[in-house]
């Protein structure tokens, strides 16, 4: 087995950085090296350590001047809303109805979901993100098409079909038979195939019939180990006609621990206006609120108050996630800058270093993947992505007066996007320069 050893400034996280000085938070290697065997970083430190266990025949390649850092992650993103983004004028409940479900329907066509799924993972790699949390489409060929596609690239990520029978066009509907049958059918397909995980996924409690809630619950007794991902408290428009629709409920988050949906391994996309009721139950539980700013923004459904819900006595699992086709950009350093100001409008900053650590390693760990990804350490995936804050004319310019790693890493989220992503590794093997244009 031949191996790589890669050269270059590298950064990974070891905790959550309390201040831009804590730096014992992060390991950061001016010259730094990685050694890289069978997929995954079998060595790892300053260059002229890590060169010492490279055998003879290992392929060198020299990134320098460039940052090295673990592969981005997307922890909330629609793949069949390709053709979604960048629809105009319309609100969540709107918008769904208007642009989302009929695009969706389109996915009936297995062919369609193979070409979407393929151009959608291109698209992930070109940004630097390696490992995502996708929601496919209602029907099985789209998660199966997505897997197949994602399998294929060995990256790791997590997907499900999503579970809706109601308030939709037929469609785009299931029934809670089916839904249940498909989900089971694809969970013993895929999830554990290579690197493939997959999630439970129903929709949102708008498009789920109690029935199907129930049925969506016993696949989570059925598969403990497995994720769950819907949406919670984006709207106020939608909780209202969530209530509506559950009245017997105490709130919108009651209704999905009814029925056994909170936990460590549960992803609940916006989660923007919850009480302190419901954040105490995602804290209790260990349930992950995903924060989408660019979505968040773009919809006009509001303001995630990031830095309070960590702050808490019950403080609040938080990932990081562009929720495309509600999100604007595939790129996770588009969506910092956006979130950077999501959090300044609530009078907070989220620190360059913070700001990392959540696309990498706190995105791991809102996943329950950090032994796995989202960091440099040994032993782990080597998933990793290039960055060049000297990419555009513009960057290369501000550049001349940036003195501080902190100061290179706001420059990449406030002016960088796909650009500033040199190259792309997944599982060892690079992935954006060998990507067919
Ligand atoms: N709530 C239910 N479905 C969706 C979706 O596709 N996007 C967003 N942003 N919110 C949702
Ligand atoms: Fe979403």
């Amino acid at each position: 087995m031949t191996s790589t050893l890669l050269r270059g400034r590298t950064l990974s996280f070891v905790r959550w950085p309390e201040t831009i000085d804590d730096h014992s938070a992060w390991r950061y290697e001016e010259d730094g090296g990685l050694l890289i065997s069978d997929g995954r970083i079998v060595a790892s430190g300053a260059y002229h350590d890590v060169e010492k266990q490279a055998g003879e025949g290992s392929k060198k390649i020299d990134h320098r001047p460039h940052l090295l850092l673990p592969g981005f992650i997307d922890t909330h993103v629609h793949f069949p809303q390709m053709q979604v983004i960048a629809s105009y004028g319309a609100e969540l409940l709107d918008w769904l109805n208007t642009y989302t479900f009929p695009e969706e329907t389109k996915f009936a066509n297995a062919q369609h979901g193979r070409r979407i799924a393929r151009l959608f993972l291109d698209e992930m790699v070109r940004h630097g993100t390696t490992t995502v949390a996708a929601y496919c489409s209602v029907h099985k060929a789209s998660a199966e098409a997505f897997f197949a596609e994602s399998h294929d690239r060995n990256m790791l990520n997590i997907a499900g079909k999503v579970m809706m029978d109601r308030n939709a066009p037929d469609g785009v509907l299931d029934t809670p038979q089916s839904g249940y049958d498909d989900t089971k059918a694809l969970i013993k397909e895929w999830h554990g195939k290579g690197r493939q995980h997959y999630a439970i996924t129903p929709r949102f409690a708008i498009t789920s019939s109690p029935e199907q809630m129930e049925m969506a619950g016993a696949l989570c007794r059925e598969h403990p180990g497995l994720h769950m991902q819907t949406h919670l408290s984006e709207n106020h428009a939608e909780i209202a006609f969530t209530q509506q629709l559950y009245p017997r409920s105490r709130d919108y988050t009651d209704i999905y621990e009814h029925y056994g949906l909170l936990g460590k391994k549960s992803l609940f996309g916006h989660c923007i206006h919850l009480s302190e009721r419901e954040a105490d139950a995602l804290s209790e539980s260990g349930s992950v609120a995903v924060f989408c700013p660019t979505s968040n923004l773009f919809l006009g459904s509001g303001l995630f108050d990031y830095q309070r819900f960590r702050r808490r006595d019950k403080p609040l699992r938080i990932a990081a996630a562009t929720d495309v086709g509600g999100g604007t950009n595939y790129s996770m350093l588009r969506t910092m800058d956006e979130g950077y100001k999501v959090i300044a409008l609530n009078g907070e900053k989220l620190n360059p270093f913070q700001s990392f650590w959540q696309i990498t390693r706190g995105n791991a760990e809102a996943l329950s993947v950090a032994d796995k990804i989202g960091t440099l350490d040994q032993g782990t995936d080597a998933d990793i992505v290039v960055l060049d804050a000297r990419a555009t004319p513009a960057m290369r310019l501000r550049m001349e007066t940036a003195q501080t790693l902190a100061q290179e890493l706001f420059l990449l989220q406030t002016l960088g996007d796909d650009r500033a992503v040199r190259e792309v590794y997944v599982a060892g093997r690079t992935a954006k320069s060998d990507m067919a244009n």
